[in-house]
């Protein structure tokens, strides 16, 4: 079984069963598709309704170990700094976060419990999300470096001027708390950039939010190709 969570314009991505999943961390409602290939995750809810800060992050990859996924692509809309074009696919290849910490370990009870994040995502399954791209025929580009914000609001220009000198090329509001809270569950985790907005700043004109959602939800097919060739 695949894990996949998606957020902004992805939020019904998938039909199938709603499973209820309870975890320590609050309950989860996950969709499993036919045959259970796939337990999806709406990060956003179904009607789009919790912000990035109140994400439930800790239970919805509890909710996924529980049901004993391979592996979780994760999808997320992010905004350009630079080198990408809207509409694009990126494979997200590291991150930059310097806020408060999502953890599953409040008392460090091991040394290993400082997760190790070289690399930041799993090689093992950006490869195979390569490879079905490529079998799917969708165009997914390497090499993105995503700064990762709290939200809900958007970043100013100097913020944006920043995350670039820090070798940053896209930003978004979701990426690091899944990569960090998977890693310290064991769980091979991906994640796929859709680029919807060039970020403040880069442009003349500033993103608004359901521009973000349109062109997101735009590029939903080409995301639902990769993860059907992936979950074969
Ligand atoms: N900034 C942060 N998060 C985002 C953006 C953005 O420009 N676009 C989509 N998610």
């Amino acid at each position: 079984m695949l894990g996949v969570i998606a957020g902004t314009g992805l939020e019904n991505f998938f039909k199938g069963i709603e499973a209820p999943i309870k975890t320590d961390y609050g309950s989860v409602h996950a969709i499993l598709t036919k045959g259970d290939k796939i337990a999806f995750i709406s990060r956003h809810g179904f009607a789009h309704d919790v912000p990035p800060h109140k994400i439930n992050h800790k239970a919805h990859f509890a909710a996924l170990k529980k049901l004993g996924v391979s592996g979780i692509l994760g999808f997320s809309a992010c905004g350009a700094i630079s080198k990408y074009s809207i509409g694009d696919l990126v494979l997200l290849e590291d991150f930059i976060d310097f806020r408060a910490p999502q953890t599953f370990f409040d008392k460090l009870e091991s040394i290993n419990q400082h997760a190790w994040m070289v690399p930041p995502f799993s090689k093992t399954l950006q490869n195979k999300v390569f490879a079905a791209a490529g079998k799917a025929k969708v165009v997914l580009k390497k090499g993105g470096v995503v700064a990762v914000t709290a939200g809900p609001r958007l970043e100013t220009p100097a913020e944006i001027k920043a995350f670039a000198k820090l070798g940053a090329n896209l930003v978004g509001m979701t990426t690091s708390p899944e990569a960090t809270l998977s890693r310290e569950l064991g769980l091979e985790y991906a994640a796929i950039a859709v680029v919807s907005n060039h970020a403040a700043g880069v442009k003349r004109f500033a993103p608004s939010g359901a521009g973000i959602a349109a062109v997101a939800a735009a590029q939903a097919h080409k995301a639902a190709k990769i993860v059907a060739e992936l979950s074969k």
